[in-house]
């Protein structure tokens, strides 16, 4: 038997505590291939983002990997961002004071390298966006072919059925960039959207930080250093006392879609007003008399439940043997 072919994936990402946890988890995974990492604004600014991308690229021993830059400002050309870092550290990174990466992004820029990849891979690609949608939107724009060449989009993002994480109708990566995600959800794209409201199930314990604490993987002992900051945020913003896996959860479903269900309809986002950055799903289960914004509009998969244990499990066992 010949070698299983890997799945080719790229990670849009704006690093970030748990997007750290991804990448790495990603790194460990045998299954997947990252072909390479593109940046965005969100946890933190995208120059921010580009060098914490090669940092954790050179702790993993992985600076084979390319590392893409992404927009600066979001697709309607705003640049006052909605900057996450009371969340993950001024560095986006538990605020660790690590050494300048040094390596460097390419040339090219993440949009045109999105094209591009999907267009030598068609069908064969699946972007992992952990950030807002600004660089995937772009690739759209770019390209009326993209969202048939790349093969899948697996996003974290939306609160779906519950109160979002910035305020209560919107989800961060969304909020981020309404007009780019709307672009994305109504593209016709291969869309899976992990919502907030399915992540919020996904709770890594004090106990399973212990576990990693213990352990003799490498990437597992960088990571404690970092997850404390992310704990004592949730301890305070949600009374909990484990942190969500927002980014490992969409980045497993990528891997292995059948750790969760999905039912699949029309989302579309609010763009102005009081709940901008809202996702609206359309459920089909009302026949409405006339034309609305959601009629005729492409079908996205959206995630319904998640096997919990399995996902902690999986990344725990990623970062145990790094
Ligand atoms: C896409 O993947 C399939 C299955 O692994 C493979 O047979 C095919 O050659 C690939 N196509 C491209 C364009 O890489
Ligand atoms: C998440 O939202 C989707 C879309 O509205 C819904 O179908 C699903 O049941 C929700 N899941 C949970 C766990 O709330």
């Amino acid at each position: 038997m010949g070698e299983v072919e890997k799945k080719k994936i790229i990670i849009d990402t704006d690093p970030g505590i748990d997007d750290a946890m991804a990448i790495f988890v990603a790194l460990g995974s045998p299954e997947v291939e990252v072909i390479a990492l593109t940046t965005i604004f969100g946890n933190v600014y995208t120059s921010l983002a580009t060098k914490n991308a090669l940092h954790l690229l050179e702790v993993a021993e992985r600076t084979d990997i390319p590392v893409v830059e992404g927009s600066h400002m979001t697709i309607m050309k705003a640049t006052k961002l909605r900057i996450a870092d009371f969340v993950h550290g001024k560095d986006g990174l538990g605020n660790q004071n690590f050494p300048q990466p040094k390596g460097k992004c390419i040339e090219q820029l993440a949009p045109e390298f999105l094209v591009e990849q999907a267009k030598l891979h068609p069908g064969n690609i699946t972007i992992v966006a952990l950030g807002p949608l600004t660089n995937i939107a772009l690739a759209i724009q770019l390209d009326p072919e993209f969202s048939k060449n790349i093969g899948q989009i697996v996003l974290l993002g939306g609160a779906f059925s519950v109160n979002g994480n910035v305020n209560p109708a919107a989800e961060a990566n969304i909020f981020g960039d309404p007009e780019a995600a709307d672009i994305v959800f109504t593209s016709g794209a291969d869309i899976l959207a992990v919502g907030i409201n399915v992540t919020h199930q996904v709770v890594f314990t004090d106990n399973d930080r212990k576990k990693l604490e213990e352990s003799e993987g490498k990437l597992a002992k960088y990571l404690c250093k970092i997850l404390g900051l992310y704990f004592s945020y949730h301890r305070e913003a949600y009374h909990t006392k484990g942190v969500y896996l927002h980014d490992p959860t969409a980045l497993l479903a990528a891997i292995n879609p059948s750790l969760l269900t999905y039912t699949e309809g029309v989302v579309r986002v609010q763009t102005t007003g009081i709940t901008r950055g809202m996702t609206l799903f359309d459920n089909t289960l009302k026949k409405y008399g006339e034309i609305t914004e959601w009629t005729d509009k492409p079908k996205v998969k959206v995630a319904v439940t998640v096997d919990s244990p399995a996902i902690v499990e999986i990344v725990l066992d990623r970062l145990i043997n790094s």
